[in-house]
């Protein structure tokens, strides 16, 4: 595959900024080829948050991070036990804590990458927060948790829902977009699923 040469001849490529630059979309790519993200998850939810991050009128620095952000916003969970991630039935309480913990650890490997966006670290950590603050780790609500992280949480549910897991069928765009809009306000920033929203009207003919 194209990306396996790429990364093959990185090895040989003294430039320490060449290998910076490439961890944020191999470290992506490499948690797919695991089978811990679906195939594709992450390029979709770089497109759609470069155009709901543009839609809603982010600055250059927020747009930058945004980006990083989405590559790398589960790449944390490469620290934990893929049985535990790849579980078919219901997790316990105590093996949910241990999945959340895959954020605290996706901002602490992108803030050792040098050419990740400073933002981007908060924008991973606060990816799983709630509008209404019932999200983890921190939870913040609304306008606290960071924009990047707001954004990045409703193109990543979406593309998690119409995608086909280990465990689960994927859904109908449809049928997502419609629970994205039940979330509204409650989980997602109202303005950020208008806005997804609004994208999405333009790209698909539901039938009623
Ligand atoms: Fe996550
Ligand atoms: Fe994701």
């Amino acid at each position: 595959m194209e990306y396996q040469q790429a990364t093959v001849g990185a090895f040989f490529l003294p430039e320490h900024g060449y290998f910076a630059q490439n961890a944020i979309t191999q470290l992506a790519i490499e948690l797919e080829e695991r089978g811990l993200e679906p195939q594709g998850h992450t390029q979709r939810i770089v497109r759609l948050c470069e155009s709901i991050g543009n839609m809603l009128g982010l600055h250059n620095e927020s747009m930058e991070a945004l980006i990083h952000a989405a590559y790398l916003h589960d790449i944390g969970k490469m620290m934990l036990p893929t049985k535990l991630l790849l579980k078919p039935d219901t997790l316990e309480p105590a093996e949910w804590d241990i999945i959340k913990t895959h954020a605290k650890w996706s901002a602490i490997i992108a803030a050792a990458i040098p050419s990740v966006h400073p933002r981007a670290v908060a924008a991973v950590l606060h990816h799983h927060e709630r509008w209404d603050g019932t999200g983890y780790p921190s939870y913040l609500s609304g306008e606290q948790i960071p924009i990047e992280s707001r954004v990045l949480a409703v193109c990543d549910v979406y593309d998690t829902l119409v995608s086909k897991r280990a465990y689960s069928r994927a859904w109908s765009p449809h049928n997502a977009l419609a629970e994205i809009q039940s979330r509204r306000g409650e989980h997602f920033d109202p303005k950020v699923v208008d806005a997804f929203l609004e994208r999405a009207l333009g790209k698909f003919t539901f039938a009623s």
